[in-house]
């Protein structure tokens, strides 16, 4: 053989592979990770859990009663701040941890007057901006069911 130029990449397809193995959500590696990916990765990663997070604090930005909570002026860190949270809490990276240490939610929003009705404010734009994901139906229980248990544990108050 004279021709040393290799075939660009995609001119030939490559010989005969198996077609990508659809991913087993219940199967489990030896390691104990989930074979088909954290969920974190399962829904797609780092731009799905942006678009969450972003579509949420634009509800946020036009509330009422939660946009005075926020003390900085700018939602942006707040935005981020909560999209960490959620990367690393679904099995994405560890960013928030090393930012913010151990999480403690319920004892962070002591300062803020968590009642029913900031709760289902804060629901309701949670509640559109999984919406906006189109996720498939499991997935979007999944999610959905662990936020509102978590919007529930937040409340510290029943005053209005
Ligand atoms: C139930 C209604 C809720 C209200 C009214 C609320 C309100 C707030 C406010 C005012 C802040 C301070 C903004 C900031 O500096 O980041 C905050 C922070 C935060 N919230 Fe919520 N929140 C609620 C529920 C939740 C839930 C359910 C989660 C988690 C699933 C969550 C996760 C966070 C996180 C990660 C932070 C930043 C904590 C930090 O590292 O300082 N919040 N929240």
């Amino acid at each position: 053989m004279t021709d040393e130029t290799p075939p660009a990449p995609e001119a030939q397809p490559p010989a005969a592979q198996p077609p990508a193995a659809q991913p087993l959500m219940l199967r489990r590696s030896e390691g104990g990770e989930q074979a088909g990916g954290s969920f974190y990765e399962q829904v797609g990663g780092a731009p799905v859990f942006a678009k969450l997070v972003h579509v949420f604090y634009e509800g946020v930005a036009g509330d009422e009663v939660l946009r005075p909570m926020y003390p900085e002026a700018d939602l942006g860190p707040a935005e981020e701040r909560l999209r960490m949270f959620l990367e690393q809490y679904w099995g994405g990276p560890g960013t928030y941890g090393e930012q913010r240490g151990h999480p403690r939610l319920r004892m962070r929003h002591l300062p803020f007057k968590v009642n029913p009705e900031a709760r289902d404010r804060w629901l309701g734009h949670m509640r559109h901006a999984v919406d906006e994901l189109h996720l498939p139906p499991l997935q979007d229980a999944t999610l959905w069911g662990y936020l509102e248990r978590a919007a529930h544990a937040m409340v510290n108050t029943f005053e209005a």
